[in-house]
Order: structure tokens, then C-alpha cells, then sequence
């Protein structure tokens, strides 16, 4: 296949940027569109000009580092895959193809697709764990009986990869679907009950002074996102939040 891409170009955060073209020749459909994006910045390098910056790392779904927009679309035109996980099969030859990065601005842009996420850390670090005794005598998790319908529900939500294509996805560049698929995952276990109360209004706090923005029920989110992550969660977490606020 041959293509044209449009990608956006940005040297750091305080400098403005601009999308580029550049064409692109005997793309294999079966490529990744990751190994896509290794030829061209092969090509780049190989006439001394600057290859594109962007994230990766297991390339296989896993890790949530891979975050294009591509054609208007957080992970591309595929439906519960990875920006990784696309392959170059979901285009044709000729094809015009729009690359930019995740954009909100909690996400400040690092290098042309590259985006600073560690808004998303400072939230984790809030409240998204639990606290065990690690001294030598800690109770085997799978010895707490939990009922199945719980089990399952935390482990849908754990399956959140933190690749932050909610936020990208959404008009109000909001992060409801990333905290509450992480209050979730807690929230719904025996474990995470104990510390739930301080973990939903430190999480929702961090959230809300990193600089997203609110939920407004559009449901962009739960679309483009590539792991599935249900609006349940949303309003799990709205619920949890309210006790919690209540009980002050
Ligand atoms: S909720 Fe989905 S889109 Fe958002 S960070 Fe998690 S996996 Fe990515
Ligand atoms: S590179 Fe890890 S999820 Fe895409």
C-alpha cells in the first residue's frame, strides 16, 4: 500500500506545532501499525531528518504506552484494540491517514505523539492500592471467599491499562473512566473495602488538581476504550463518592 500520513510534529511543550505530510510506499497489510511507524522513521533517519516521537513498549496490549489518535480516533479505526494491536489491514491503498497525539491539557505534549501522563500516576498514587502487612504471615488472598459476581466485575475493571484514550476521547477531556475502573477494581473486593472511603475522595481530589475535566454522560470514552472498561464504573465510582462525602 501507499500512503499519505499527516502527522503532528512538535519539538517540546513550549513550542507550537504543525502537522507534516509525508508519503509512505509498499506498507504491508499485514504490519502493526507501530512497525508502520518504525519504516517511516526509518526513512526518516535514513535522510538525516528528525524520525517521530512516540510511546511503546510491549507491543502486545499489556502495557497502555501506545497513544495515537488516528483518524479522529484514540488507538485508530479497530474496536478493543491498542494503537499496537492495529493493523495496517484497516486501511487501504491510497489512504490518507491522520496522526496526532492524546490531547488534553493534563496530557501536556513531551515530543510530537509522546504525552506526559504521569497525572495518571500521581491518581494511582492517591489512593489506588491497598494496604497489607508484608511481614511474613500475609493471609492468602485466595483465601477470602468472594462471591463470583464481585470477582468478575473487579477483574473488568482491573483490565484497565491507564493508556488514558478515555480522556483523549472525551469533549471534556475528563478522566471519570480511568479513576472510577480503578476505585472499581477495589471498591468491589473485601480488601479494598477497608481503606475504599479515603481512597474514592483522594483519588476524585487528585483528579480534579490535575486538571481534567468532568463527566458528562457522552460516553466517547467507553467507546474508544481499548480494554472495554463499562460507564457501570463511572457510576459505581459517583455512588462511592457520595457515602464517602457523606460520611465525611
Ligand atoms: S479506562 Fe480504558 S481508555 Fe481509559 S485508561 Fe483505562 S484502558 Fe485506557
Ligand atoms: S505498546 Fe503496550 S499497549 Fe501498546
Amino acid at each position: 500500500m501507499d500512503l499519505t500520513l499527516k502527522i503532528w510534529r512538535q519539538a517540546n511543550v513550549d513550542e507550537d506545532g504543525k502537522i507534516v505530510n509525508y508519503s509512505i510506499s509498499d506498507v504491508s497489510p499485514d504490519m502493526s501499525f507501530l512497525e508502520m511507524m518504525d519504516m517511516h522513521n526509518e526513512q526518516l533517519i535514513n535522510k538525516g531528518e528528525d524520525p517521530v516521537a512516540f510511546d511503546h513498549d510491549c507491543r502486545e496490549g499489556i502495557c497502555g504506552m501506545c497513544s495515537m489518535f488516528i483518524n479522529g480516533e484514540a488507538h485508530g479505526p479497530d474496536r478493543l484494540v491498542t494503537t499496537c494491536q492495529l493493523h495496517m489491514r484497516k486501511f487501504k491503498d491510497g489512504d490518507t491517514i491522520v496522526i496526532e497525539p492524546f490531547r488534553a491539557n493534563a496530557f501536556p505534549v513531551i515530543k510530537d505523539l509522546a504525552v506526559d501522563r504521569s497525572a495518571f500516576d500521581r491518581i494511582q498514587q492517591a489512593g489506588g492500592f491497598i494496604s497489607v502487612n508484608t511481614s511474613g504471615n500475609t493471609q492468602d488472598a485466595n483465601a477470602i471467599p468472594i462471591e463470583k459476581h464481585d470477582a468478575d466485575k473487579a477483574f473488568d475493571a482491573a483490565t484497565c491499562i491507564g493508556c488514558g484514550a478515555c480522556v483523549a476521547s472525551c469533549k471534556n477531556a475528563s478522566a471519570m473512566l480511568f479513576v472510577s475502573a480503578k476505585v472499581s477494581q477495589y471498591s468491589l473486593l473485601p480488601q479494598g473495602k477497608v481503606e475504599a472511603t479515603d481512597r474514592v475522595l483522594n483519588m476524585v481530589k487528585q483528579m480534579d488538581e490535575e486538571g481534567f475535566g468532568n463527566c458528562t454522560n457522552t460516553g466517547a470514552c467507553e467507546v474508544e476504550c481499548p480494554k472495554g472498561i463499562s460507564l457501570e464504573n463511572v457510576a459505581r465510582m459517583n455512588s462511592e463518592y457520595l457515602y464517602a462525602s457523606l460520611k465525611g
